[in-house]
């Protein structure tokens, strides 16, 4: 198998960290490669925020659903949708004159370069994380950085245009965590379709998450509690308190860029 295949298919999510810092080489490494990612139109629609404050890490390890990970990570960088400053360009270069001129209004960032700006962010962050991979160096996604808009935008000076769309936290792996098992995925066939989008059949639906549910229940017995693994994840997951925050947190970013 060649190295960069054998990278992807052993990568895991890592959330214990050795105390050992992460050189400002490697550091530059990985923000080099982030920075190589394709992005939309070639216009890096994001910034990319190196949180090295400890008091910010201690704070963002409670404003992300209290992580406490997030405060022990040796490096930490916040990817940010970013149509600010090419916004800011725009007006600098008089494009509003311009689309006055021509007889068009100018308009603002909107929700598609919203989308498009989250894509850009999200592939430059997927992209260091395997460029620390390479490196030795662990990582693992924080989503719940869309948490706590207004927290967040405050202790990062986002502007209106910008959207924190994802935190990763980065540190070499403690022994336990690199002897960890990679954690399952769902067979291909119930997620790779051949041309067109295919609804899973009710007896394909379950066999999707036999295994899942195998693992979920084998410990445990809950009584009263979810009796299927639907019912797990919502009442852990997508009907959790945290996710209720989120997509609070969400349409008031939404509402900011979408305000005349
Ligand atoms: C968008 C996104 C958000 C995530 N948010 C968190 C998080 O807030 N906390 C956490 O511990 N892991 C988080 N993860 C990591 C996932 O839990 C992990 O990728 C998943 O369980 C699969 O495990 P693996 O990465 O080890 O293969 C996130 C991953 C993604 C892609």
């Amino acid at each position: 198998m060649n190295p960069t295949l054998e990278l992807l298919y052993n990568r895991k999510s890592v959330r214990a960290y050795e105390d050992r810092p992460i050189s400002a080489a490697a550091r530059g490494e990985i923000i080099k490669a982030a920075m190589r990612a394709p992005t939309a139109g070639g216009l890096m629609l994001y910034s990319i925020i190196e949180v090295d404050d400890a008091q910010a890490k201690a704070r963002l390890a409670v404003t992300c659903d209290h992580q406490p990970f997030i405060a022990t990570a040796p490096m930490v960088l916040l990817f940010v949708a970013d149509y600010q400053r090419w916004y800011d360009y725009f007006m600098a270069c008089g494009v509003e004159e311009y689309c006055q001129r021509r007889g068009t209004a100018m308009r603002g960032p909107e929700e598609g370069d919203l989308f498009l700006a989250c894509c850009d962010a999200l592939i430059a962050a997927q992209t260091a994380v395997i460029a620390a991979e390479s490196l030795g160096i662990g990582s693992c996604y924080i989503g719940d950085i869309m948490e706590n808009y207004e927290i967040h935008r405050e202790l990062f000076d986002l502007p209106r245009y910008t959207f924190p769309i994802c935190l990763v936290c980065f540190g070499y792996p403690t022994s336990q965590q690199a002897q960890r098992k990679l954690t399952e995925r769902f067979d291909r066939r119930f997620i790779v379709f051949q041309d067109r989008y295919r609804r899973l059949s009710g007896r394909e639906t379950e066999e999707m998450f036999q295994a899942m549910h195998a693992r979920a229940f084998a410990a445990e017995e809950r009584p009263g509690g979810p009796a299927n693994v639907g019912q797990l994840v919502y009442e852990h997951k997508f009907g959790a308190d945290f996710a209720l925050e989120m997509n609070r947190s969400v349409r008031a970013i939404l509402a900011a860029w979408a305000k005349q």
